[in-house]
């Protein structure tokens, strides 16, 4: 496939699981009315739709070749990372999400927190429907969300936070979805156990790789996040630069970062900043980056060409690209 047609097939999947959501959504309204409304906007308010993407084309790439089969199961993921999404804002104390202005700041906590659970009610009800393997494997994921963010709270300004508890934590938080999403539709398309295997781990490595960029999004800021910057640092969360350089740096440079890390406000991005590039931290972050996009590039090694595997290759770039 030419670049241009990579691209224009990637919209292509984003806009049907957008109108899918569309009709999802206004059905779900004139059910369950406001609860279905305000959750819906979330949904409906952009979204690179990452996980759905990924769902369809490991499907496709384990030889599926029934689309609608895969549907719920995209749909699914979409509507539970939203709702982690509504609560994540509220224990992250964000304003803004995905360019507006967060549920529990225009509504109040009560309501985002029943939002939130429609939305995992709803995600719930649309995996369910599959076979017991692939349900596991969705709930399994799901429930380790729950563990590692219970793990990042105990490590809330622990300053002696390693890389392995932060690796751990991502893998839990953000690389298990992605990877229960692609092992998932694996599962659904008949794949042998080792495509299945394969999937999984490189919905593993991009989901590693995914959340790295995003925090180190969130240090850098980008006008195109949709979410507020530094949201991160306020809350006092250990990301890998951080931790990087509390470990690189000694002396004075040490005792200002962990100052900063602290008592952080919107004056200090700078400092922060250069403090990180004196220990190369951001450059250490980006090598990561690299390094988790190429082991999963490796997991798609054993896959036949074809156009689903140059699609899930360009998502990959796409990865590490985004400033969104
Ligand atoms: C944000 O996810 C939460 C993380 C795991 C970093 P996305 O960056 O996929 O957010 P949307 O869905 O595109 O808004
Ligand atoms: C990912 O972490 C959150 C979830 C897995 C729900 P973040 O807290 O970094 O996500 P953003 O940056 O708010 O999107
Ligand atoms: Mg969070
Ligand atoms: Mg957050
Ligand atoms: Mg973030």
């Amino acid at each position: 496939m030419e670049d241009n047609a990579i691209l224009d097939r990637l919209e292509e999947i984003r806009d049907f699981v957008n109108a899918n959501l569309e009709t999802l959504i206004e059905e779900k309204i004139a059910f369950y009315g406001e609860v279905a409304n305000v959750a819906g906007q979330v949904v409906l308010a952009g979204g690179k739709r990452i996980r759905p993407i990924l769902i369809i084309l490991a499907y496709e790439l384990a030889g599926g070749e029934n689309i609608d089969e895969i549907i719920p199961l995209a749909l699914s993921s979409e509507l539970i990372h939203s709702a982690s999404l509504v609560h994540d804002d509220i224990n992250d104390e964000s304003l803004t999400r995905r360019g507006k202005e967060t549920i529990h700041a225009t509504m109040g906590q009560a309501k985002a927190i029943i939002a939130g659970d429609w939305l995992f009610t709803q995600g719930f009800g649309l995996g369910g429907r599959y076979a017991e393997d692939v349900v596991d494997v969705m709930a399994h994921y799901c429930s380790q969300l729950a563990s590692a963010e219970f793990t990042q709270i105990d490590h809330v300004l622990d300053l002696s936070t390693s890389p392995e508890d932060y690796l751990e934590i991502v893998k839990g938080k953000t690389a298990g979805p992605f990877a229960a999403g692609c092992k998932g539709s694996a599962l659904i398309a008949k794949a042998t156990e080792h495509q299945c295997a394969q999937l999984l781990e490189f919905g593993t490595e991009l989901g590693i790789a995914f959340q790295l960029v995003d925090d180190l999004l969130d240090i850098l800021g980008d006008d195109r996040m949709g979410k507020t910057r530094g949201a991160d640092i306020f809350e006092g969360k250990m990301t890998l630069p951080l931790i990087h350089a509390l470990t690189l740096l000694h002396g004075q440079e040490r005792i200002r970062l962990a100052e900063i890390i602290t008592n952080f406000d919107d004056s200090l991005f700078d400092e922060l900043i250069s403090l990180l590039r004196s220990a190369e931290s951001l450059i250490y972050s980006e090598i990561l980056i690299k390094n988790h996009l190429e082991r999963a590039l490796g997991y798609l090694d054993g896959f036949a060409e074809c156009d689903a595997k140059q699609l899930l290759k360009h998502v990959v770039t796409m990865v590490h690209n985004r400033h969104s």
